[in-house]
C-alpha cells in the first residue's frame, strides 16, 4: 500500500535528477549516452556501474542491483520507499504529503525528531549555567566556540531521569523512547542512557542526528565513553563521525584521514584538515571499507600512538588495502593521540608528517623489526603478512608487494609466492561460491530469449519500430510473468513512457533488477523486421507446443474415460501442419 499518492510520487520522480543524486556518492565518468562507476553495491575494481541520465535508472552489470532514483536511496541510504520520496521531495521542493496507513515511517520520524529534540537539549544545556564547567573543560581542550557550534556540541545533565522526564512531557510515546536507544532500562526503572557527559551528535550524511557518543565529566567514571546502541536509525559499522561535514572535501582529495576519537577529529578539523573522518564508538569493519571506497582512494590511518593504537591501525589498513585502497600509516609519536600531539606541535607540523605517511607493509614490517624474533616467530610473522596480502584480487600489486615483504624480511620470494597462492585459492573459491549464489537463470530458453528480444524492440527508441511489433505480437505468446508485464505495459503506452516509470511496476528488488538491467541494454537493430519474423515465429511455434500438449492431456483422459477421441485427433494432426508450416518457415 501506498501512503503517498501516485501523483506527487509521479511528480518526485520528475523533478528528480538521478545523475545529481548519484553522483552525490558515486565517482561517474561518461562513456557514451550513460556515466560508469565502482559499484557502491558490490566490491569491484573497474566499473559495472552505470547510470543511463536519459532513461533515468541505473544498473550494475557486476551485481545485477538496478532500478530508479527512488529505489538508489532506499539501497543506498537504507530508506523504505516512502522515506526515498520525502528525502528526494524536500531536496527538489515538493511538499510530500501522506494518506493512509503509514506507521513505520511514522515511527521513523518520531525517531528522528526525539533525536533531533534531543541534540537541541543537551546544546542548549551546555550554553546554561550548568553546562558553564564543560564549556571551560572543553575551551581547556582547545577548542573554539566556533567548532563546539558547529558540531552542535552538548552536555547531559548529571540526573537519572531529565531526558526521559522532558520527553514525556512532550509526548514521546514508550515504544519510540524504547527504540531510540538514548534510555536505558534497568530492574529498577527507565533512566537516561547519558549522564554528566559531553555529547557528541552523530549525524548521518544527510545532516540529521542519529546517534550520539558521550564524554563522562567524571574523572572516576569507568566509562570514558559512551556511545548509541545499533537503533533502527543507527547502524553503527556503516556510519563515521562527522562525515556530513567531510565528504565534500574527501571526495575532492580523493584522500581520507582517519582518526579514532571524536576529540582527534575535531582537533584536526579545527586546525584546516578537513578531509577526517572518525569511527563512532566501534571497531573498523568492512563496511566501512566499503564507505570509504565510495569517496576516496587513499587513506591516511592516523591511530593512537600506543601499541594498541598501532595494531588496530595494521587491522584496519590490511582491511582497506584488500578493499583495494591505498592505506598509509601516519605514526603518531608513542604515548599521544592526534590531539594530543596537535595541542603539542602546533597544527603546521602535523599537516607536514601528513605527506610521510608510511604503506601499510612497510610500517608493519619496521614494526616487527624492533623485536627479536626467533626463526619460529619471523615464520608466523611472515605467515601473517603473506596471508593479508594474498587477499589483495590485483595480481600485479599483489606480487609487487610479496616481493617488497621478501626484500625487507631478507627471505626467499618463491617461499612466500607459494604461501601466497594458497592462501588466494582459498579465497577465490570462496568468492566463486558467492557469486554463483547470485548468478540469474532468467530468460535462457530459445522461447524465453524470444520475448526479451520482442521488449527490448518495444521498449526501444524508435516508434516506428514499436507499432511495428504491436502489430506482429500478441500479448499471449508471452509466458515469462515479468516480460508479459513489460509487454502489456508498453503495449498500453507505445507512444510515450518513462524508462524510471516502468521499473516502479515492479515491486519485488529481483525482478526491479532484472528490469534495469534489460531497459540498459536496449540496442538497436537494423534487421528489425527479421528479428520480429524470427521471435514471433519461435513464440508461435511454442505456443502451438504447448496447445498440442494440452490435447494429448485431454486425449488420453477421454481415451480413459473410453469416448470418442476423433475430434481430439484431429485437432492434433492440424496443430502438427501448423507447427510444421512455422518450423520450415523459421527455416
Ligand atoms: P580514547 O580512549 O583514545 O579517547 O578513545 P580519546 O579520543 O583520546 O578521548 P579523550 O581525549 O580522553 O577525551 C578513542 C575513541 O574510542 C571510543 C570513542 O569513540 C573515543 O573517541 N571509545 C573510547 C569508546 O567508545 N568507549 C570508551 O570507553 C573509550
Ligand atoms: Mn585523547
Amino acid at each position: 500500500m501506498n501512503q503517498i499518492s501516485q501523483d506527487i510520487i509521479e511528480q518526485v520522480r520528475q523533478a528528480a535528477n538521478i545523475l545529481d543524486i548519484i553522483s552525490g556518492v558515486v565517482n561517474l565518468k561518461k562513456r557514451g549516452q550513460n556515466y560508469f562507476g565502482i559499484c557502491p553495491f558490490h566490491d569491484e575494481k573497474t566499473p559495472s556501474f552505470s547510470v543511463a541520465p536519459a532513461k533515468e535508472i541505473y544498473h550494475c552489470f557486476g551485481c545485477h542491483a538496478g532500478g530508479n532514483v527512488f529505489h538508489f536511496l532506499m539501497e543506498y541510504e537504507k530508506m523504505t520507499f516512502v522515506e526515498a520520496v520525502q528525502s528526494l521531495g524536500s531536496r527538489y521542493g515538493i511538499e510530500v504529503k501522506f494518506s493512509g496507513n503509514i506507521q513505520n515511517q511514522e515511527e521513523l520520524q518520531r525517531l528522528r525528531d526525539l533525536h533531533t529534540s534531543t541534540s537541541n537539549f543537551y546544546r542548549n544545556l551546555l550554553s546554561s549555567t550548568e553546562g558553564k564547567q564543560v564549556v571551560v573543560y572543553l575551551k581547556k581542550r582547545g577548542l573554539s566556540e566556533k567548532i563546539i557550534k558547529e558540531f552542535q556540541l552538548g552536555f547531559a545533565p548529571g540526573e537519572w531521569d531529565r531526558l526521559l522526564k522532558l520527553s514525556r512531557e512532550n509526548g514521546v510515546s514508550g515504544n519510540i523512547l524504547d527504540k531510540s536507544g538514548l534510555f536505558t532500562k534497568t530492574e529498577k526503572g527507565v533512566f537516561d542512557r547519558f549522564r554528566n557527559r559531553l555529547m557528541f551528535p552523530i549525524h548521518n550524511s544527510g545532516g540529521q542526528v542519529i546517534a550520539f557518543g558521550g564524554r563522562t565529566m567524571d574523572s572516576k567514571d569507568p566509562a570514558k565513553y559512551m556511545n548509541s546502541p545499533e537503533t533502527v536509525l543507527y547502524s553503527k559499522s556503516r556510519v563515521f563521525y562527522g562525515l556530513d561535514k567531510t565528504q565534500k572535501v574527501i571526495r575532492q582529495e580523493k584522500t581520507a584521514i582517519l582518526v579514532e576519537g571524536y576529540m582527534d577529529f575535531l582537533q584536526l578539523y579545527q586546525g584546516g584538515i578537513k578531509n577526517i573522518i572518525a569511527v563512532a564508538g566501534t571497531a573498523f569493519t568492512e563496511n566501512h571499507v566499503y564507505q570509504m571506497k565510495k569517496l576516496a582512494q587513499k587513506v591516511l590511518l592516523m591511530y593512537d600512538g600506543d601499541s594498541a593504537g598501532k595494531n588496530a591501525a595494521v587491522r584496519a589498513g590490511y582491511m582497506l588495502m584488500k578493499g583495494g585502497m591505498e592505506p598509509f600509516i601516519v605514526p603518531v609519536p608513542d604515548g599521544l593521540d592526534p590531539d594530543d600531539w596537535i595541542r603539542q606541535e602546533g597544527v603546521e607540523n602535523i599537516k607536514e608528517k601528513l605527506n610521510l605517511g608510511i604503506p601499510i607493509i612497510n610500517f608493519h614490517i619496521h614494526q616487527s623489526k624492533g623485536k627479536n624474533m626467533s626463526p619460529a616467530e619471523k615464520s608466523n610473522f611472515l605467515r601473517e603478512v603473506v596471508k593479508e596480502v594474498a587477499g589483495i584480487q590485483d595480481r600485479i600489486f599483489r606480487n609487487e608487494m610479496l616481493r617488497l615483504v621478501s626484500d625487507e624480511m631478507k627471505v626467499n620470494e618463491r617461499d612466500l609466492l607459494i604461501i601466497a597462492e594458497k592462501e588466494n585459492k582459498k579465497e577465490k573459491k570462496w568468492k566463486v561460491k558467492k557469486h554463483e549464489k547470485n548468478k540469474r537463470k532468467e530468460f535462457s530458453s530459445r522461447n524465453e530469449k524470444a520475448q526479451l528480444e520482442l521488449v527490448k524492440l518495444l521498449a526501444g527508441e524508435s516508434l516506428d519500430v514499436r507499432q511495428q511489433v504491436r502489430n506482429s505480437v500478441k500479448i499471449e505468446y508471452f509466458t515469462s510473468p515479468i516480460l508479459k508485464k513489460l509487454a502489456q505495459f508498453f503495449f498500453s503506452n507505445y507512444e510515450d513512457f518513462n524508462y524510471s516509470s516502468v521499473i516502479q511496476l515492479f515491486e519485488s528488488k529481483e525482478e526491479r533488477e532484472v528490469v534495469a538491467e534489460i531497459l540498459l541494454s536496449l540496442y538497436q537493430t537494423d534487421e528489425v523486421d527479421r528479428t520480429i519474423q524470427d521471435c514471433v515465429n519461435s513464440l508461435k511455434v511454442g505456443s502451438v507446443k504447448r496447445s498440442i500438449d494440452e490435447a494429448r492431456i485431454r486425449l488420453r483422459e477421454k481415451e480413459r474415460e473410453g469416448s470418442d477421441v476423433s475430434g481430439i485427433l484431429f485437432e492434433i494432426s492440424e496443430l502438427r501442419k501448423k507447427l510444421e508450416s512455422l518450423s520450415i518457415g523459421s527455416g
